[in-house]
């Protein structure tokens, strides 16, 4: 950090400097804290790449610079995101009539969704949270496993609903939510309510059971969402999708294109189901604006989509227009082959890794993500774990995040690059094989 601060903090310039030096200067003071993230041998949290039709889009976006607000203001840009919406849709295998956003990422998608899910949870009651706010509203609950990422915690108290409406379910071991403790929970209290699903928890990878999950929740009037920031994408490959049966019962969810689409990011999705909450929830009016939406030109075309009435920002980067070339480039077979190739490749590594000597094979993957640990003579396992992933990520080698599971420290195994190929895997096992050896020999010196 001294070193990045000393090479990029400069006093503030009165004068400009030449353009080109100051790119030139960027790449040199930058270079100690790039991470190599967009690379074939990255597998901490759960970041993608950029495919080249996608980044090489992303610069024709930053170049046209157009304002994705409004169709007024782009509209090749806000034909793009229809186009891509619908795309996506057909993609992931939600309703052709729900309505979408392209928001930052999943956070954002989660706020997106979640405030239509409140201004249709407690109009059912008769309350209009758009005018009259959520002082004096019905206490709104949100069911979740306890497992949830920690955005949903974050979108509650965007949404003013604040964290006590989070009421976690019982799960297995694996952050699923326990149908029977569902059902308790669900009648206990009479309450506007929405139900969080996972399709792919952060750690385990696990889904929930959509279909009985979804029955339940339907059965007491409740909101379905489900985040599926990544293994939504299981969607789109013939192997996988059985994770996913029933999930279209939901009435809303999120994921990302930065995760497993592998466009450069800022790029997360929302899915309605009820188009009219979503456009209550985030539409607005202005008198300089300029409505195309609005304008009824009594033609046979549905009218145009202004995306401002559906995101929660006003001015915006046409963020569709990486996700349309991606999809394009790739073709639904291309997609679906880097979700069958990352999880094998996830696969691998786990059964590899947790097969050396002094690992523990901890969590398998179904699709993308496994955990394994490293266990000490002491008993110190924990401690074990953690200095392994620092010698592996002193490597340059290869990239591993921690994490918590079940108490336990564990080494995270999360495989969603384009790019990463069956080599890269065996240079990642070995990299661990020898941050093994030599963490080994550190403490026998
Ligand atoms: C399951 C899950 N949900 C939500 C998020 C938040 O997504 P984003 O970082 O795109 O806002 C993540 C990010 O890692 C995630 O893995």
């Amino acid at each position: 950090m001294t070193q990045l601060r000393e090479a990029l903090s400069r006093a503030l310039p009165e004068e400009g400097s030449d353009d080109a030096q100051v790119i030139d200067e960027l790449v040199r003071d930058t270079d100690a804290g790039i991470l190599a993230s967009a690379g074939g041998r990255f597998f901490g949290w759960v970041i993608g790449g950029g495919t080249p039709a996608a980044l090489a889009a992303d610069w024709l976006t930053s170049t046209w610079d157009q304002n994705a607000a409004l169709h007024a203001c782009g509209p090749a840009e806000a034909v793009i995101e229809e186009v891509a919406g619908d795309w996506l849709k057909q993609l992931l295998r939600l309703p052709p009539e729900a309505s979408f956003a392209f928001t930052t990422g999943a956070q954002q998608a989660h706020v997106t969704a979640l405030a239509a899910a409140r201004t249709k949870v407690l109009a059912d009651r008769g309350w209009d949270v758009e005018r009259r706010g959520m002082a004096g509203a019905p206490t709104l609950r949100v069911l979740t496993s306890g497992t949830q990422h920690a955005s949903i915690e974050r979108a509650v108290r965007l949404l003013g609903l604040g964290a006590d409406c989070l009421h976690p379910t019982d799960t297995d071991d694996y952050g699923r939510i326990d149908l029977t403790s569902l059902q308790r929970r669900l009648a206990e209290q009479d309450a506007p309510t929405v139900l969080c699903l996972q399709a792919g928890e952060i750690n385990t990878g696990a889904f929930d059971s959509f279909t009985e999950a979804c029955r339940l929740a339907h059965d007491h009037g409740a909101w379905v969402h489900v985040d599926g920031a990544f293994g939504l994408w299981a969607a789109v490959s013939e192997r996988h999708r059985h994770l996913l049966a029933g999930v279209d019962h939901a009435d809303s969810w999120t994921t990302d294109g930065h995760k497993w689409l592998n466009v450069p990011f800022d790029s997360g999705f929302a899915f309605v189901r009820h188009p009219g909450a979503h456009h209550t929830a985030m539409s607005t009016r202005a008198s300089y604006l300029v409505h195309t939406a609005d304008v009824d030109d009594d033609s046979a075309t549905p009218p145009a989509r202004d995306q401002i009435d559906w995101n929660p920002e006003w001015s915006r980067r046409g963020r569709a227009v990486p996700v349309y070339a991606a999809i394009r480039a790739l073709g639904r077979r291309g997609i679906a082959d880097i979700i069958e190739r990352c999880s094998d490749h996830a696969y691998r590594l786990a059964i590899e890794i947790g097969a050396l000597n002094g690992a523990e094979l901890l969590v398998t993957p179904r699709i993308n993500q496994g955990l394994v640990r490293f266990l000490a003579d002491n008993g110190d396992h924990d401690a074990r774990t953690e200095h392994v992933i620092d010698h592996v990520q002193r490597s340059g080698e290869a990239w591993f995040s921690a994490t918590t599971w079940n108490n336990m420290r564990a080494m995270r195994i999360s495989v969603v690059n384009w790019q990463t190929s069956a080599d890269d895997i065996t240079r990642a096992i070995t990299t661990v094989h020898t941050a093994l050896d030599l963490e080994l020999a550190a403490k026998k010196a």
